[in-house]
């Protein structure tokens, strides 16, 4: 159904993760290596015009579920009412959701596209631009996930993101005053928002603020990975808008907490990758914490977590997923899913934990038809199989039936629908 031409992009690993390649490999064995990814750039098909029916399906509207009706999609979006119908499609009373948002990952190719689609992840923020031609490409796959993306993300000579991206000293920051230029290059490129990394060696607090004010000062939005507590504060008092993972060796004290809440920061803790990183043995090195056990490093994450959302603090769902390397791999699509696992574990209610991969990362990026089932919205649509709940048992979300991208339905390239379970 879809074709591909290849073009194969040598880049060095994705950087701006704690997890990403390369970081945890550095750790594991001594050593990094350049990675070759492979990028398919798609032969989109034309934009959809059918108009589609979807009858017997229950809407979710982000508070409540609505007895069985039908929805209608016009080319790529959803609409109240349509004078003709080409297609009608029975939804089978399956529980009717809008497509799922990952707000953090790092899809390597169109592959991980289709991964993702076949999720129901109709969204993916892409969290680090190693290279903005690979960026570009990834853009508007036509029935694929869409793709928004942060720029090349700011780090400090010398630091352990710099070291294990082998990143050329022209693209680091190590002083306020290189700030306008940083940025004016970011989104001279075509960046969605800034990515700064605070780590233990990066940016200092005057650096960070001045990158932060700067994209301020364009109109423009930052984010900020800070996995330790001394940097996860300094993210929140330079005023990123978005700082991204959670401290797992301490608390967040409570004038941290309301520092952050009447600044309208919004939090993506990435439960999924330090669950999945604190299982590997020796992991604790390659998170500034050797000898951290798994225990102690997911109840300071989890503590966190539940204190952000108890004191209002909006929460994203995102897991850090990214294409395989050695000792870990964060699965694209499955992920985001058991993302909404952990959330719950944390102490926010199903409802919370599905708008955390919804109706909040689409206000918190600014992705206004996005996020709902309304009328005028993307049909970015994830229909779930008629005995699943998520209300009930948060894992039926991976009971997926079909799934709709931009109004047109996924199948992968073997013809089939969705990757169920
Ligand atoms: C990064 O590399 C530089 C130069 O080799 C070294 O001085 C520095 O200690 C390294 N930083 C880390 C965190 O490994
Ligand atoms: C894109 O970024 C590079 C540095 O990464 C910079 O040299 C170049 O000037 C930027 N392009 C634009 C149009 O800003
Ligand atoms: C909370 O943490 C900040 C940052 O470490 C610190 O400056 C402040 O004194 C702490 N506040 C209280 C009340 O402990
Ligand atoms: C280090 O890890 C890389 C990636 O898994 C592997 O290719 C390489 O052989 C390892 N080196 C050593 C010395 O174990
Ligand atoms: C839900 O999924 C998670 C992650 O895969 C798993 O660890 C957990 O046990 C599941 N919960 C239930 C109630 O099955
Ligand atoms: C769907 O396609 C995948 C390949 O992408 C294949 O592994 C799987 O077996 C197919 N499933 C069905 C039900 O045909
Ligand atoms: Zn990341």
């Amino acid at each position: 159904m879809h074709r591909y031409t290849i073009l194969t992009i040598s880049l060095l690993s994705v950087t701006s993760c704690f997890a990403c390649p390369g970081h945890v490999r550095r750790a594991a064995n001594g050593t990094v290596t350049p990675q070759s990814y492979t990028v398919q750039t798609r032969i989109k098909p034309s934009v959809p015009t059918s108009n589609v029916a979807i009858t017997n399906v229950r809407i979710w509207d982000g508070y409540r579920v609505h007895e069985p009706d039908t929805i209608f999609i016009e080319g790529e979006f959803i609409v109240k009412k349509l004078r003709t119908v080409d297609e009608v499609i029975d939804g089978a009373n399956g529980i009717l959701l809008p497509g799922l948002i990952e707000s953090h990952a790092h899809p390597g190719s169109t592959k991980d596209l289709e991964t993702l689609s076949s999720y129901g992840v109709t969204t993916v923020l892409n969290q680090n631009c190693q290279n903005y031609e690979y960026c570009s490409s990834m853009r508007g796959q036509t029935g694929l996930t869409s793709f928004f993306t942060a720029g090349l993300s700011a780090k400090a000579p010398g630091s352990s993101h710099a070291n294990n991206s082998n990143s050329p000293l022209d693209t680091l920051i190590w002083s306020p005053s290189q700030a306008p230029a940083y940025v004016g290059n970011v989104f001279g490129n075509g960046s969605d928002w800034l990515k700064i990394v605070s780590e233990a060696d990066g940016p200092d607090q005057a650096t960070q603020n001045a990158l932060v004010r700067e994209a301020h000062s364009m109109g423009k939005k930052t984010n900020t990975h800070a996995s330790d507590l001394e940097s996860y504060i300094m993210a929140i008092v330079s005023g990123t808008d978005r700082p991204q993972h959670m401290p797992l060796d301490g608390l967040l004290n409570e004038t941290m907490l309301d520092l952050m809440r009447s600044q309208h920061q919004y939090a993506t803790p990435t439960m999924k990758v330090y669950y999945d990183v604190l299982h590997i043995p020796g992991a604790g090195a390659s998170l500034g914490h050797p000898g951290i056990t798994f225990d102690e490093g997911w109840a300071f994450v989890k503590q966190n977590v539940a204190a952000m959302h108890a004191k209002g603090i909006p929460i994203l769902a995102g897991t850090d997923s990214t294409t395989p390397y050695a000792g870990l791999s964060v699965p694209f699509g499955s992920s985001l899913h058991d993302e909404l696992w952990y959330l719950t574990e944390a102490g926010l209610s199903p409802q919370d934990a599905l708008r955390a991969a919804t109706t909040v990362p689409a206000w918190a990026y600014d992705l206004p038809n996005r996020g709902a089932i309304a009328h005028g919205m993307r049909a970015d649509l994830l229909l779930l199989q008629p005995n699943a709940d998520p209300f009930k048992a948060i894992n039926d979300t991976k009971k997926i039936s079909r799934v709709w991208v931009g109004g047109l339905e996924y199948m992968n390239l073997a013809g089939n629908s969705s990757a169920t379970q």
